[in-house]
């Protein structure tokens, strides 16, 4: 029998797919409709490890998942970089907490234990409140005591009156395998914040537009590969080498002119490189001695960000590289008396905006409680700076004999 392309079975399966486009988009509506609802009274039968919300618990059975996630910003999302500047808001600004913990420790249960925490005016000491553990398990699996994941791998999901399941059994659905799922957070609405008519967060829309939505390639095949609970970014120095290709060119000599290049190109990030107004990625070229130093005079740089200002009133610059987009530093310096090699070196800070933003704060004489945890954020954000591109050249001189 000869496959025939019918166009009856066509039409068929569209809808079928529409349909389920339909049912993401309206679950995803109501899992991320916020502020979320408290998840009630947990039901009968339940022992106490079903029904709490704290990773440790779930951790006891999903120990791959939470042996992941400790290790990532999704765990750390309720830094002192952010509580830092939450308890200086009332206790009962509600709407303002919401403001930041809807994306950073969402659960109704979240809100509760912050608004203590805030009212109560002193760390508590002791095992960290469920608002310190920021973006949890439950946040993204738990809804009415109820949890929800993505099919089983084998495409299955838990039958009706099969052996009982933990926590009463869970649902699945397709709306985790969606790049959709991630835009809840990562990515704003019409309307929200701007700069340069462009909004501050875009990633979402970054990524649909891109060869990778395309081949069908979604946030979570790069960030959750294999389903492991990772998140790597921009922090990370493995997955910075995996998000660009980079060429260089040798130094050409002309007289006591120094030609090179590097041409840096954005082949494995499914949006811009990078994506938000924090990181800066830094690429240059400069002359080196023979202990390596770097020769004054003779450094050439490019910065590939979006620079705003620290208040967000404008954009200075966007340099950012579009997926697929390439961007080359030409470098023409002279030769410098006693350098050795040319040095092509790309580098990142990734928490940029963050350090001069958190040194602003502490040269007001506002945020008064929030002071010392913002300290502590400023040193953190100076500390994740990395290179994770350097090769070195020789620079051939003048025969001296
Ligand atoms: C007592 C052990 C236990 C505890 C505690 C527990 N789970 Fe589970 N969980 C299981 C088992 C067993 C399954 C069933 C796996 C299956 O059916 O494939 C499951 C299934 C799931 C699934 C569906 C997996 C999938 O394939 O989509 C999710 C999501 C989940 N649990 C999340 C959580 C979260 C979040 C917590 C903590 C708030 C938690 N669990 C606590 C044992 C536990
Ligand atoms: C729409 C989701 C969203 C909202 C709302 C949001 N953030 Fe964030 N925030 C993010 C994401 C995503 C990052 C990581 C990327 C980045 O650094 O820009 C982040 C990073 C941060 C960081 C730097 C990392 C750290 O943990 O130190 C701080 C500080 C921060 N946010 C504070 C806040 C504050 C304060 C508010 C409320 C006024 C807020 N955020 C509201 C999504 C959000
Ligand atoms: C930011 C949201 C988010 C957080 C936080 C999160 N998960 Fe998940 N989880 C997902 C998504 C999305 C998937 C599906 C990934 C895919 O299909 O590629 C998933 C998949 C799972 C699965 C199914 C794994 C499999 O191999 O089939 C389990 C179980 C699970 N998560 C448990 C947990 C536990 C336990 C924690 C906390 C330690 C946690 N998750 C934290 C979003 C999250
Ligand atoms: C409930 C909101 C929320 C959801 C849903 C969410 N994120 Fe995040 N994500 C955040 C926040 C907030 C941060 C920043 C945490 C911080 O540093 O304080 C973050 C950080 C990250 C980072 C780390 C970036 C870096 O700087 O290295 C990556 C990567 C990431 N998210 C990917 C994802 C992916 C992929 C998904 C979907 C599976 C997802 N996120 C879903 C809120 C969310
Ligand atoms: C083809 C692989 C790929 C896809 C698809 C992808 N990313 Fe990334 N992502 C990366 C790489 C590589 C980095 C590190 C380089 C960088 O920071 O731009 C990164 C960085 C990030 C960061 C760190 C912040 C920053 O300023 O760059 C966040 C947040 C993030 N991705 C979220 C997402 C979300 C949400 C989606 C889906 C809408 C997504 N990513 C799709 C590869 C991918």
């Amino acid at each position: 029998m000869s496959l025939r392309f019918s166009p009856v079975l066509f039409c068929a399966l569209l809808a079928a797919c529409g349909q389920q486009e339909d049912a993401i988009e309206e679950f995803l509506a109501h899992h991320w409709a916020r502020p979320l609802a408290p998840q009630g009274r947990a039901p009968d039968g339940f022992a106490p490890v079903e029904a709490a919300l704290d990773p440790d618990s779930c951790g006891g059975c999903h120990a791959q998942q939470l042996a992941d996630w400790r290790t990532t910003l999704h765990a750390g999302a309720m830094g002192p970089g952010v509580l830092g500047q939450l308890l200086d808001l009332a206790p009962d600004a509600l709407d303002e907490h919401q403001g930041c913990i809807r994306c950073h420790a969402p659960l109704a249960e979240q809100a509760a234990s912050l608004s203590a925490a805030i009212a109560r005016a002193l760390p508590r000491g002791g095992q960290a409140a469920l608002h310190e553990q920021g973006l949890t398990c439950a946040a993204c699996h738990v809804r009415g005591h109820a949890r929800f994941g993505p099919p089983r791998r084998d495409g299955s999901a838990p039958a009706s009156g099969g052996a009982p399941l933990p926590h009463g059994g869970w649902k699945a659905s397709a709306a985790f395998e969606d790049a959709r799922f991630c835009a809840a957070c990562h990515q704003f609405g019409e309307g929200d914040f701007a700069l340069n008519g462009k909004l501050l967060e875009n990633t979402y829309e970054e990524w649909k537009a891109s060869r990778h939505a395309r081949e069908g390639k979604s946030c979570q095949s790069c960030h959750m590969p294999d389903r492991r609970h990772l998140w790597r970014g921009v922090h990370d120095e493995q997955m910075m080498r995996t998000a660009v290709s980079i060429r260089t060119t040798a130094p050409a000599r002309t007289g006591d002119l120094i030609e090179a290049a590097l041409a840096i190109r954005n082949t494995g990030t499914g949006h811009r490189f990078p994506t938000y107004v924090t990181p800066k990625v830094i690429v240059e070229i400069y002359q080196a001695r023979a202990d390596g130093a770097i020769l004054r005079g003779s450094l050439q740089q490019h910065v590939i960000a979006r620079l705003v200002e620290l208040d967000l009133s404008r954009e200075i610059a966007d340099t950012r590289l579009a997926p697929d987009e390439e961007a080359t530093l030409q470098y023409r310096i002279r030769l410098q008396p006693g350098a050795q090699s040319l040095v092509y070196r790309v580098r990142v800070e990734p928490d940029a905006f963050y350090a001069g933003f958190y040194r602003s704060l502490l040269a007001t004489d506002g945020s008064a409680r929030g002071r010392p945890l913002i300290r502590a954020a400023l040193e953190r954000s100076q500390r994740t700076h990395f290179t994770f591109f350097e090769e070195r050249r020789p620079l051939s001189r003048p025969n001296a004999k």
